[in-house]
């Protein structure tokens, strides 16, 4: 993970926010290439979920809603994290990510160890309870542990669990629930009434505009609105890099069916849209797996959920949220603003309250799913017989930040840069493209690995004709992954790598 943290901030794709003040955490900017990589996510998701089908519609909602929104929605009263503070360090925790166990002897409690979750959470567990043992000398047969998250701790262990800071008992505190929603105020006045959030999820735009887009006449169901922008959560503990922020962004969609209509059918459908895309932005199948919430941890109104799980290198965990949510956000909208969300249906003359599915996901975590499968080393050896280590980012090319490079093969010689400047031009308007000069051909094209560009155009004499006509006007064309080199036809670079883009 180091390696491509490293690789993010040197080429531009992810730097933390405002680093020169030291940075604030669980913020992120993207550089150069990070732009343009989130906005192909982004346009791309666009393009397969709302204009290249004809029941999802897209909209643009504000930040900042009404406050009854949230009440409406749930969030206000139970949008929380249990948060532990250690009182010795002033760290703070989620209480459900620290996980100990009792170290137990001859049947004996003896004392207890602790650690953040991991991949790893009962082996380190066990290996600091058998430290723990060795270090107090204490003679007889250790248990197996019995790892339980700290929301379960009794009132009684809680000061005996050490602190996953210190390592010592005594300085954590009850796990108590934080909301993790920003607050702001609206308007001059800091009074309570004006007191207002940024949301937590792009979702409630869409409940709460529903009786507006149904009133534009352009939908019927089964429909889906859908919208990208920004959240935001006042996460306890940002970490894994982008994988958990504070700011990020949503890609979300509600799907809305009629309250009779088989959910389940279409909760599959969706779950399997969801899978399929992922592919489609060269996420490998072996990396993606389903999680089912068990029935007993689902809210009341909540049919089902199935987690997409991303195995990134800190661990498997959820990319993207597909949940049938029932009636309940239109039928609390409906409630809390007083405004009948009735569908009337044609068809079966009648009115309901839509049921609706869910597809909910983080640009941020796909982007990082996408820059962690994209990173490879490779060993090459070249014509001399000389290995290097090849760093490149093997991006699908749909969604890679740049897509072909142009290099004259000498900056000195301006009948070289003349042409390679025409063909600059010639590309720049269909795909992202990058002009390089600089250093050797190989160097440039090590640098353009490593920023995952699937081409690269060189333009040299022979493109100029001085070998015969038969060359002239051709360049070498690059590529990424096989690195072999095919002579093409400047007036075939656009329809060819068009070709290759949708390939
Ligand atoms: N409307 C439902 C909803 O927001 P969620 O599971 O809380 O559900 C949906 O969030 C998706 O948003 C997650 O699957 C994840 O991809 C992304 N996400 C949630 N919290 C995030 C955070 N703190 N940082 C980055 N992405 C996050």
């Amino acid at each position: 993970m180091e390696k491509i943290v490293a690789l993010c901030k040197r080429r531009g794709f992810i730097f933390q926010s405002s680093e020169i003040y030291g940075g604030i955490n669980g913020f992120w900017d993207y550089g150069p290439l990070g732009a343009e990589l989130k906005k192909n996510i982004r346009d791309y998701w666009w393009n397969e979920m709302v204009r290249g089908r004809d029941d999802v519609v897209g909209i643009e909602t504000s930040i900042i809603m009404h406050p009854k929104v949230w009440e409406a929605s749930g969030h206000v009263g139970g949008f929380t994290d249990p948060m532990v503070d250690c009182k010795s360090s002033k760290q703070r925790f989620r209480a459900d990510e620290i996980y100990f166990s009792p170290v137990i002897v001859d049947g004996k409690v003896v004392g207890y160890v602790s650690m953040l979750e991991s991949e790893r959470t009962t082996e380190d567990l066990q290996e600091k309870a058998e430290a723990f043992k060795r270090k107090k000398a204490i003679q007889g047969k250790l248990e197996p542990v019995r790892p339980r998250d700290f929301t379960q701790a009794t009132p009684e262990e809680i000061p005996l669990v050490p602190s996953p800071a210190t390592g010592e008992p005594g300085s954590l505190t009850p796990a108590r629930n934080f909301n993790m929603m920003f607050e702001t105020h609206v308007g001059a006045l800091r009074e309570e009434s004006e007191k207002a959030y940024l949301r937590p999820e792009t979702a409630q735009g869409m409940f709460a505009d529903f009786k507006a887009v149904l009133d534009t006449g352009r939908v019927k169901i089964p429909f889906g609105i859908a919208q990208i922008g920004k959240s935001f959560r006042n996460e306890i503990t940002p970490r894994n890099f982008t994988f958990r922020s504070r700011e990020f962004e949503q890609m979300e969609m509600e799907f809305f069916i009629s309250d009779d209509d088989d959910w389940a059918k279409w909760h599959r459908y969706w779950i399997d849209w969801c899978r399929n895309w992922l592919l489609s932005v060269g996420l490998p199948a072996s990396h993606i797996t389903e999680y089912n919430h068990p029935k007993e941890k689902l809210a009341f109104y909540s049919k089902g959920t199935t987690d997409l799980m991303f195995r990134y290198p800190f661990g498997v965990q959820e990319l993207w949220g597909i949940a049938a949510r029932g009636c309940y956000d239109l039928s609390q909208h409906a409630k809390f603003s007083g405004q009948s969300l009735e569908y009337f249906d044609e068809e079966k003359k009648r009115k309901y309250v839509p049921h609706v599915i869910e597809p909910a996901v983080g640009v941020d975590r796909i982007a990082l799913a996408i820059l962690c499968t994209a990173y490879q080393e490779e060993t090459t050896t070249d014509e001399k017989g000389q290995t290097e280590t090849r760093v490149v980012m093997r991006f699908a090319p749909r969604i890679a930040p740049v897509k072909v490079a142009v290099f004259p093969l000498l900056r000195n010689k301006p009948v070289l840069i003349e042409k390679a400047r025409e063909v600059f031009k010639l590309l720049q308007p269909h795909f992202t493209t990058e002009w390089d000069d600089r250093g050797n051909i190989g160097k440039r094209y090590r640098y353009q690995d490593e920023q995952g560009t699937p081409w690269c155009a060189t333009i040299d004499f022979d493109t100029l004709g001085e070998k015969g006509p038969e060359l002239k006007d051709t360049v070498t064309l690059r590529d990424r992954d096989t690195m072999k080199q095919e002579r093409v036809r400047i007036a075939d670079l656009v329809p060819l790598i068009s070709q290759k883009l949708r390939g």
